[in-house]
């Protein structure tokens, strides 16, 4: 970091200067995942959303997305069954999807084209960056599904349920929207319930079990699969992005 940068606490493109503690790169992609990368990822831009590309943070045109759809944003999509699943069942909503970690996307475009679902767009980086360049109330359904757990107590700031990342998500959630969570972590249960009620949600409880009960069109993720194997118990939360 240079002294200029140090003292803005910014990058020289005058991005904020935001940690990422996950993984960018697992494994050598095949060549037909490499293949994807190269011919279909540009195609499902949501625009301009790196700050390289947008350094005024300008908001991105959703309606020269998806026309007059409702969309939906779906944050740490993994491999991406969930978000082709969504999309599959409902072709009249358009779903964004953010990914930094670059073999999920990979995987994510494979199953696009076997799909053959057109309603998706695809951000391979930070949410948060996703958040900046979203118009204000444009967002009606939002999807944290099995977010990175950070089971340590000192790291427990780095969880998405934190102000960071709550505030701009309920700034770019419509008044009414649904916000569903999905954990495997009892810790991560308790944070969720703590601070997300602290940033513009209501919590539905529609029952005593409510969180023991997956959504009814929901479909399994790859972690979730994992946490199951593994002899750990999903949680599911759906809150409301409150009327302002
Ligand atoms: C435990 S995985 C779960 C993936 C998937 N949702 C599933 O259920 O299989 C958490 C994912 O969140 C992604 N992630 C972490 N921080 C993120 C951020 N700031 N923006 C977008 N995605 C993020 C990670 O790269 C990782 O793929």
């Amino acid at each position: 970091m240079s002294d200029d940068t140090a003292k803005t606490d910014k990058h020289p493109t005058g991005a904020p200067w935001r940690n990422f503690y996950g993984r960018l790169k697992g494994k050598t992609l095949k060549q037909s995942q490499q293949t994807y990368l190269e011919e279909d990822l540009q195609a499902l831009s949501p625009g301009a959303v790196d700050w390289d590309a947008n350094p005024e943070r300008t908001p991105i045109d959703l309606n020269a997305l998806f026309g007059d759809k409702p969309v939906w944003l779906e944050v740490g999509f993994g491999g991406g069954e969930h978000m082709v699943h969504q999309a599959a069942q409902n072709p009249d909503t358009g779903i964004i999807g953010c990914e930094p970690y670059i073999n999920g996307v990979a995987m994510l475009l494979g199953k696009i084209r076997k799909a053959g679902v057109e309603n998706l767009a695809v951000h391979p980086g930070d949410a948060r960056d996703m958040f900046d360049v979203l118009p204000e109330a444009s967002i009606s359904r939002a999807f944290l599904l099995y977010p990175d757990p950070w089971p340590k107590k000192r790291h427990h700031r780095r969880r998405f349920v934190t102000a960071e990342h709550l505030e701009p998500l309920a700034r770019v959630l419509k008044p009414g929207a649904i916000f569903r969570v999905a954990t495997d972590i009892p810790d991560y249960v308790r944070q969720t319930m703590q601070e997300v009620p602290k940033h513009g949600f209501d919590w539905l409880a529609e029952g005593p079990d409510d969180w023991r009960n997956a959504w009814d069109d929901w479909i399994s993720t790859r972690y979730e699969q994992k946490a199951l194997r593994e002899g750990r118990t999903p949680h599911y939360m759906t809150f409301r992005r409150k009327d302002t």
